[in-house]
């Protein structure tokens, strides 16, 4: 099954994708984590990518469809993949389904998580995550540990993103609204768009998603 989780930044995307991982044995290709380890192995790509992420504006289509294709073509996805913050535009959506019609692969579902504006903003000024392995953390609703190590990797090193704060989010959000949020129609048309409601808790989302994709 080959699946994208569409939304918002903060609505969850990323915390569902690697649930899905654990539970369905399928693989996240997150655009935004390849674009962040690309900017720390300060390759040329990386040196162009950071400018344009800590502003909260889009990537080029060119750049993170290359990226796409790259990890597509490496193959090793026996349960399929999730899309995390991929496709963001409709050239993107374009080529994604190019791509995996290439694999004789198709696309089972765009899962659109909803959460209103201003969540968003107190969700991503409190997230912190894993240095070693990525898992999410949230001050609020889901602190690290009291004994400060991370639940899934015992790691002890934490991370603020660089593009969490007011200024870039509220770029990031007019990027999502412009840019991504015409594919809710794209992906409507083609029967694969389902909602779930992100503001209820993180277990709670998990099952909604689950429902929509064995439906
Ligand atoms: P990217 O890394 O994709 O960031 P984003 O879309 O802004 O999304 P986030 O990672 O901020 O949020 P999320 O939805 O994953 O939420 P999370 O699970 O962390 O992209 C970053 C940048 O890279 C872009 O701005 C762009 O420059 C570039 N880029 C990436 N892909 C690109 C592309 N395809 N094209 C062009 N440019 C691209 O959760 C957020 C917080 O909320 C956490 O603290 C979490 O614990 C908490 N939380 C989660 N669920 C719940 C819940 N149900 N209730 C309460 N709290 C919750
Ligand atoms: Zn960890």
């Amino acid at each position: 099954m080959n699946i994208i989780l569409l939304g918002p930044p903060g609505a969850g995307k990323g915390t569902q994708a690697r649930r899905l991982v654990e539970g369905r044995d399928m693989v996240q290709l997150s655009t935004g984590d390849m674009l962040r380890e690309a900017r720390t192995s300060g390759t040329e790509m990386g040196k162009i990518v950071a400018d344009v992420m800590d502003r909260g504006e889009l990537v080029t289509d060119e750049i993170v469809i290359g990226l796409i294709r790259e990890k597509l073509t490496e193959g090793g996805a026996t349960g399929g993949y999730i899309f995390d913050g991929f496709p963001r535009t409709l050239a993107q959506a374009d080529a994604l389904g190019t791509l995996l019609s290439e694999l004789g692969e198709t696309l089972d579902a765009a899962v659109e998580i909803r959460v209103q504006d201003e969540d968003l903003v107190s969700r991503i000024s409190a997230r912190s995550t894993c240095g070693n392995c990525g898992e999410v953390y949230n001050d609020e609703t889901k602190p690290i540990p009291a004994d400060g190590k991370c639940t899934t990797c015992g790691g002890t090193e934490f991370k603020r993103r660089e593009d969490d704060n007011a200024e870039s989010l509220k770029t990031r959000l007019l990027a999502y609204y412009k840019q991504t949020s015409p594919l809710l129609g794209y992906y409507h048309v083609k029967g694969l768009l389902r909602r779930v409601d992100g503001m209820k808790e993180i277990d709670e989302v998990s099952a909604e998603i689950e429902a929509a994709l064995d439906a």
